[in-house]
């Protein structure tokens, strides 16, 4: 675990301060106010702050740390891959991204033949966008509202949400935003002008929100019939989150073009990419193969962690362990539910990507204060003050669940407590 700073109060001090002056103020104020610390250290579903406090996490990196934290597989492939080379020439050929390259083609849904590889997720979706206006020579993209799909200018564009959109006015022009899981209004914003419908398949930063099943059949079915493409984000719903290796499995649908990135790193490299079908492909590399390019991207560090990552999640059956493991906390979390129904509105997810709502934003708040001081590591989400989201690692094991389960019944009946202390002028 190495060793813990020798005045670990005065070293948090430092470093909260240095945030403050140089990082962040408005963000170091809030990490001050719900009692977070410095991260020194991590291990599996566990992080310690330099204080030596453990928390379990359920947060996972906003859904990055699908192995957990330092998984020892990745942690191996990385330290030898870094013994070798880390970073690419970029002029010959790679073979940690070749051979991740082939074995996401073999996993991916419907014929997703070819990969390009960048470092987040929101380079994955702007690449995804390009290659849909160049595959289509179209502008026009629906998207939903209340989605998330990154920050940088095109992903923005996308995303549906205007407290973070509007400060940058203008966008990319040609999105139109639709409310989530209602196919008939994409239907009547489709025309032959339509690029495309970026979706994904459980939103996330929306508020950990399910479509209807026959959402997704419905815009592949629009999709075709204007010759348009059907891009699913899977950044924070790929490789197992959701209980099935894609998000989109739960509707046997077959995208045009993949966006990945959060858990292939295995939580301890960045790395994102997106995937098509070589059609797809031939219209966006055929003629100049230079015409996306990434410095860092595809370098060999990140594709090693990625190959181990695919590797671990196949052999320890993590896809099983989110739908097991993710069905108990969901129950679990349900009967909390049924407890307090004034308080908890509604508990839903797949595998283990799983949101609670609360009648009102400051319930949720309050309930994720009271879980940090009580060792579990919970946030909102970030197009949805109102609903807590739970994405532990998929390592979890029951008796973790059961420890968040006992902390958040915890949390929330302190919570309800206060706000009805205050209701009540006491
Ligand atoms: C569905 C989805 N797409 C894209 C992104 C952007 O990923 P990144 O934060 O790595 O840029 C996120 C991040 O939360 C996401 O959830």
């Amino acid at each position: 675990m190495g060793l813990f700073p020798e005045n670990p109060e005065a070293f948090t001090d430092e470093i909260a301060e240095l945030t403050e002056r140089h990082l962040n103020p408005g963000l170091a104020k809030v990490l001050r106010f719900a009692g977070l610390g410095v991260e020194w250290y991590a291990e599996g579903c566990y992080i310690w702050d330099a204080q030596g406090r453990k928390f379990l996490d359920c947060l996972g990196g906003y859904g990055m740390f699908a192995l957990g934290h330092r998984h020892p597989k990745v942690v191996d492939a990385v330290k030898r891959q870094l013994d070798m080379m880390p970073m690419p020439s970029k002029i010959m050929f790679n073979a940690p991204q070749a051979r991740l390259a082939a074995r996401l083609a073999e996993v991916l849904p419907g014929d997703l033949q070819y990969t390009f590889f960048c470092n987040s997720g929101t380079e994955a979706v702007e690449g995804a966008i390009k290659l849909a206006r160049k595959a289509t020579g179209r502008v026009k993209m629906i998207s939903a509202v209340g989605s998330y799909h990154g920050k940088t200018m095109g992903s923005l564009s996308a995303s549906g949400r205007e407290v973070y959109r509007k400060p940058f006015d203008p966008l990319l022009p040609g999105f139109v935003h639709v409310p989530f899981g209602d196919a008939d209004a994409v239907a009547m914003h489709f025309d032959e002008q339509t690029a495309g419908v970026i979706i994904e398949p459980i939103q996330g930063e929306g508020g950990i929100r399910i479509p209807p099943d026959d959402y997704l059949p419905r815009l592949r079915e629009l999709c075709d019939r204007y010759h348009a493409v059907l891009i699913v984000d899977e950044v924070q719903t790929g490789l197992g989150r959701t209980g099935k290796l894609w998000g989109v499995e739960h509707a046997g649908v077959r995208p045009d073009i993949v966006t990945l990135a959060k858990s292939l790193g295995g939580g301890v490299m960045p790395i994102g990419s997106f995937s098509a079908n070589g059609a797809l492909w031939d219209e966006m590399f055929g003629e100049n193969p230079l015409l996306h390019t990434s410095t860092f991207g595809g370098n060999e560090l990140a594709c090693a962690a990625g190959l181990a990552t695919l590797e671990v999640i196949e052999q320890e059956g993590l896809v099983e362990n989110a739908q097991r493991v993710g069905a108990k906390l969901i129950h679990g979390l349900r009967q909390v539910q049924a407890e307090y129904p004034d308080f908890i509105q509604e508990v839903r997810g797949r595998g283990l990507m799983i949101g609670v709502e609360f009648h009102e934003a400051d319930f949720g708040e309050l309930t994720i204060t009271n879980m940090i001081q009580r060792g579990v590591i919970a946030a909102y989400t970030l197009n949805n003050p109102k609903v807590i989201r739970m994405e532990p690692p998929l390592i979890l094991t029951e008796r973790d669940a059961e420890f968040a389960l006992q902390v958040f019944a915890e949390s929330v009946a302190a919570a309800r407590e206060l706000v009805q202390a205050v209701l009540s002028g006491a």
